[in-house]
């Protein structure tokens, strides 16, 4: 087995936090990708390189076989993912890019989604050995979506909008263990355990919080509307299903 330094991008985020202490634990050397300058740690070099940018990618690749692509944004995830790709092509030394993606990336024509859907693309059209997971929205993005919401006075309530967040820790961990192993391309996705309405994420988030706050039902107009009421963002048959769930991650980050 290769004991090569782990190229992580996004290993700053909230994934990435999670990530690195694993990979750590694992005994590997990581070098994290960010767009601002940090000091290294123990076991861990920081570069500095914007994926958007795309210079500085191929020596921040050196001496890579593994990386573990999780940088992404609202916009510009199929630009960055394909400046990385193409770098790692020029390189040559990469035996493994895996990558995170989201649930539905196929069924929701929303701009997030078609980018992390051309991501993949990019990955798996690369000629690169690859494996990609898709994961939903973690309980985090969950977190700060209702925490928003509750800010208002009266809290709107999409009908039929349905989430089946997870926990980023498990994300984390099933994405270290795809990265110490070897390619498997695309994976089964990972969801949470339960699934929830918008008002029910909002409710739980209230009710730990010990807050009121009216809901006022609203309907999703259009295409994305529809997709949403149809169930279409959410996981399909044959996904695996994490443990932890929202009411959980409240008690702990919350209560
Ligand atoms: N959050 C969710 O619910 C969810 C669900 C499914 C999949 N995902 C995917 O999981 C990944 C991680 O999500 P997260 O919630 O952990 O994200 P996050 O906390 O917002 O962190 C984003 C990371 O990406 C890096 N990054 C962003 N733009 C970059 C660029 N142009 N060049 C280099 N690095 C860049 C940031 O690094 P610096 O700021 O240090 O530059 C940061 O480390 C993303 O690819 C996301 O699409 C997320």
């Amino acid at each position: 087995m290769t004991t090569a330094t782990i190229l992580v991008t996004g290993g700053t985020g909230t994934l990435g936090s999670h990530v690195l202490p694993l990979l750590a634990r694992a005994g590997r050397s990581v070098r994290v990708l960010s767009r601002n300058p940090r000091e290294n740690t123990a076991g861990v070099e920081y570069v500095a390189c914007d994926l958007l940018a795309g210079d500085g990618i191929d020596a921040a690749l050196e001496g890579v076989e593994t990386v573990l692509h999780l940088a992404g944004g609202p916009k510009g995830d199929d630009v960055a993912t394909r400046n990385l790709v193409a770098a790692a092509q020029r390189v040559g030394t990469v035996r493994h890019l895996v990558y995170v993606s989201v649930i539905a990336a196929d069924a929701v024509p929303l701009g997030y989604f078609k980018a992390k859907l051309d991501s993949e693309r990019a990955v798996a059209e690369s000629g690169l050995a690859f494996t990609t997971l898709r994961a939903a929205q973690f309980h985090d993005l969950a977190l700060k979506v209702v925490e928003k919401m509750a800010k208002m006075p009266v809290v709107p309530s999409p009908g039929g909008l349905r989430w089946q967040p997870v926990d980023s820790r498990e994300v984390a961990a099933r994405l270290v263990e795809l990265t110490l192993a070897a390619p498997a391309g695309r994976v089964p996705d990972l969801a949470g355990p339960d699934v929830y309405s918008l008002g029910e994420l909002t409710r739980g988030y209230l009710r730990a919080r010990g807050k009121r706050r009216p809901l006022l039902p609203v309907r999703m107009p259009g295409k994305v509307g529809k997709i949403y009421r149809g169930g279409e963002n959410l996981a399909r048959e044959g996904a695996t299903v994490g443990t932890r769930s929202w009411e959980d991650f409240l008690a702990e980050r919350v209560a």
